[in-house]
């Protein structure tokens, strides 16, 4: 099925099941144990051997020699694999580094060997035999110190609107301020994990991973094999973040591994190489410009974004929401890419725009001070309906406006002193921050099959993922709706190559693309459901597990008895035309901050957090409401305390683990409030929803920031804001 034009009403709209908070169906396999991860297959792949990886101790450089003796003779060793004897692998196009090094070092704790034991401690402890030389070469791991040489982005042009250097000349209101975000870490629970099995020249991989498609080919592509020949299986995933997109050295050396000793091989990534081993978010710095009118109309914009990667690699793109977010005639980004010998980066919860919102709703806040405005008026003054830079392009929706002035409503934002540090309780200065949330949405092709069995029962299969977001209890949701049966009637499988290729889970866009294509399976199978029964399929209702046409009604289970094979089946594809080039689809939302800052040590404490947010239909509001809160408490980590710390002679992130990489728990955690806009997007998909997951990250950590600054009066612009940046600014206490 294409859809190119806008969708019209459709049996979606029924919302007998979509819609509704309905509780995840895959919760009681995940509360009870049963939900299958990749690490523990051991039904399907029995008898494994286990894989310890030893990462590069340097960033860059050569192994001069590498002595693997002990090690081999080490207890319950049965092979240890390296560049030498792995065969000839190539690197696929979406890794920037190869992902098994040697001789060439190309970031620290690149992969260089795996050791193959009978147990996991035999593999570990002769790993540690393992003796490795290296000739070490000079490394650049400072992206302030790189900056100066940083380049332009191929296919990622400067881009300039009216004239930009003379309108904030001549602003009579003008902010010209610097940000940066630091480097970040997934830090998911479930680290990257795979056991690999071959059958002849068939490879079976069980793994985490967000794209079921992209592993396969990847995989296929870097062990030189045909994409036929290999099968990945993802049922479960103990959360991505976008650190799961793409093939990492679990499912690799696992692979190779398991050809090698012919058995199944299972491989872990420890904690401690996660930081280093597999992708982050790439730091940035951003130069922001605005210039206004003494009422507050932006005249000018100007967005300059600068982050490093290992060569060949790809720009964190912080300007994104930079380009449509607020109007003004005179606007200019740029993106500049330096090279880096730091691990890889790549895309993380809300790449691009919430490291850019990070900085651009700072200076939003900072603009409209100096300005004497309220920042939600403010944002409201230059609101824009259409891409600012193709004044012919509208949105598709575009209800930012609306967010704000009922996050301002609901979360009593009147009461905010717009003078810093004037609110005090105790030894807690108290202050309210907010920011816009954006983010875009993308649409991707999506297929499924679906089938209804004699029982009456409906199976959906697709290779899209559940990374922790929903994807099993909206897609049978979208079953059920479409075929007229209750949610307890659908059986969805997810997560395997053998079944029709989908979206995957990624940049937001795995919710509504993947339920449009189960969509599209399913008006195929009401199509040949019909004509079976002998019912014209145009007048086909389908409801209470029946279809009824021409006042005859059959049920579903009875049809699908009476076919040849005692069900039928249907499959298909939602490809998408260009209506998201002709509109532009993005998501919307405002984000709101209490913050409380000792007044004597500079601690600060979130207090309360309100997200409204515009994301076009919202197919389940207790899964959205979870995704949101999630991506809340991660922009309260990217605020407050989630930085990579660089070693600065070694190449290296120093804090390595869940004690060094602080992520927000429990305790750092208010009470939080989500409110959904009561909206449909008919230009996104039949389905009319939209992404949320991301836009629920992007704008928060600026909220919280802001709110700090309102509390205590100390602007921090370099995330996180820790309290040795607040110490020295604080008022003395008497
Ligand atoms: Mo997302 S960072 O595209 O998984």
């Amino acid at each position: 099925m294409k859809f190119d034009t806008p969708a019209t009403t459709n049996p979606i709209d029924q919302l007998r099941v979509v819609g509704r908070p309905v509780d995840r169906i895959d919760g009681p396999r995940k509360a009870t144990g049963t939900a299958p991860y990749a690490y523990e297959r051991h039904d399907v792949a029995p008898h494994a051997a286990y894989g310890y990886v030893i990462g590069a101790g340097i960033a860059k450089g050569r192994i001069a020699s590498i002595q693997l003796d002990d090690a081999r003779r080490a207890p319950g060793v049965i092979e240890i694999i390296t560049a030498a004897n792995a065969g000839k692998l190539a690197r696929a196009g979406r890794n920037t580094a190869t992902l098994l090094g040697g001789p060439e070092i190309e970031h620290y704790h690149q992969a260089i060997a795996l050791v193959i034991a009978q147990t996991f401690e035999q593999a570990r402890a002769a790993a540690q035999l393992v003796r490795v030389r290296y000739d070490r070469r000079r490394g650049s791991y400072d992206l302030a110190q790189a900056r100066d040489a940083a380049a332009k982005v191929p296919n990622r042009p400067d881009s300039a609107i009216g004239d930009f250097a003379a309108a904030f000349a001549a602003a009579p209101v003008k902010l010209d301020a610097t940000y940066t975000t630091p480097d970040q870490s997934h830090a998911m629970m479930e680290p990257h994990a795979s056991v690999a099995a071959w059958q002849g020249e068939k490879l079976t991989v069980w793994t985490s991973n967000q794209m079921i498609d992209w592993c396969r080919a990847d995989l296929a592509t870097t062990l030189g094999i045909p994409r036929e020949n290999v099968r990945v299986v993802s049922p479960f995933i103990g959360g991505g973040f976008g650190g799961k997109l793409f093939v990492r050295a679990d499912a690799l050396l696992a692979a190779i591994g398991a050809r090698a000793v012919k058995r199944p091989v299972k491989v872990a990534l420890t904690r401690p190489l996660m930081m280093n081993n597999t992708t982050h978010r790439p730091a940035t710095i951003q130069h922001i410009r605005l210039g206004a009118t003494p009422d507050g109309k932006l005249t000018a914009i100007g967005h300059d974004s600068w982050s490093g990667d290992l060569p060949g690699g790809k720009p964190e793109n912080a300007i994104q929401q930079t380009r449509l977010l607020y109007a003004a005639p005179n606007r200019l980004s740029t993106l500049r890419l330096a090279a880096l010998d730091l691990p890889e980066g790549n895309a993380m919860r809300a790449p691009g725009e919430a490291p850019g919102m990070m900085a651009l709703e700072i200076a939003m806040d900072e603009m409209a001070e100096r300005l004497g405005m309220d920042p939600v008026a403010f944002r409201i003054l230059n609101d824009t309906q259409v891409d600012p830079e193709k004044p012919g392009r509208p949105f598709s929706q575009r209800r930012l406006a609306d967010c704000l002035r009922i996050g301002a409503e609901r979360f009593g934002w009147q009461a905010r002193n717009a003078r810093p540090g004037t609110r005090r309780e105790g030894q807690w200065l108290v202050g309210l921050g907010m920011a816009a949330a954006f983010r875009n949405n993308q649409v991707m092709k999506s297929a499924a099959r679906v089938r209804v069995d004699g029982s009456g029962m409906v199976t959906v299969e697709t290779d899209m993922t559940d990374i922790g977001t929903g994807s099993y209890t909206i897609i049978a949701q979208t079953a059920a709706e479409m075929m007229g049966v209750p949610l307890e009637k659908v059986l969805v499988r997810l997560g395997d190559s053998d079944f029709p290729v989908s979206s995957g889970s990624g940049g937001q866009w795995g919710g509504n693309s993947s339920t449009a294509g189960v969509y599209a399976a399913c008006v195929k199978l009401r199509d040949a459901i019909a004509q079976h029964a002998g019912l014209d399929p145009r007048q086909a209702v389908f409801e209470n597990s029946q279809v009824r046409a021409g006042g005859r009604s059959v049920p579903l289970a009875s049809i699908a008895a009476s076919a040849p094979e005692g069900s039928l089946a249907a499959e298909d594809v939602m490809e998408f035309g260009d209506l998201d080039k002709r509109y532009q689809q993005s998501t919307f939302g405002g984000h709101f901050v209490e913050a409380a800052v000792d007044a004597a040590t500079g601690e600060i404490r979130v207090r309360r957090m309100l997200a409204v947010c515009a994301a076009g239909r919202i197919l389940n509001p207790k899964s959205a409401r979870s995704q949101v809160i999630g991506a809340m408490t991660m922009g309260v980590g990217a605020a407050l305390m989630e930085e990579l710390a660089i070693d600065r002679r070694l190449g290296c992130f120093v804090n390595h683990d869940l004690a060094g990489y602080e992520v927000p728990v429990h305790g750092d955690i208010p009470h939080q409030e989500v409110v959904f806009l009561d909206e449909t997007d008919p230009l996104s998909s039949p389905m009319k929803a939209k992404g949320v997951g991301e836009l629920g990250i992007a704008g928060v950590a600026a909220a919280v920031a802001n709110a700090v600054y309102n509390a205590c009066g100390v602007r921090v612009r370099d995330y996180p804001i820790t309290l040795d940046k607040l110490l020295p600014k604080l008022p003395l206490q008497a």
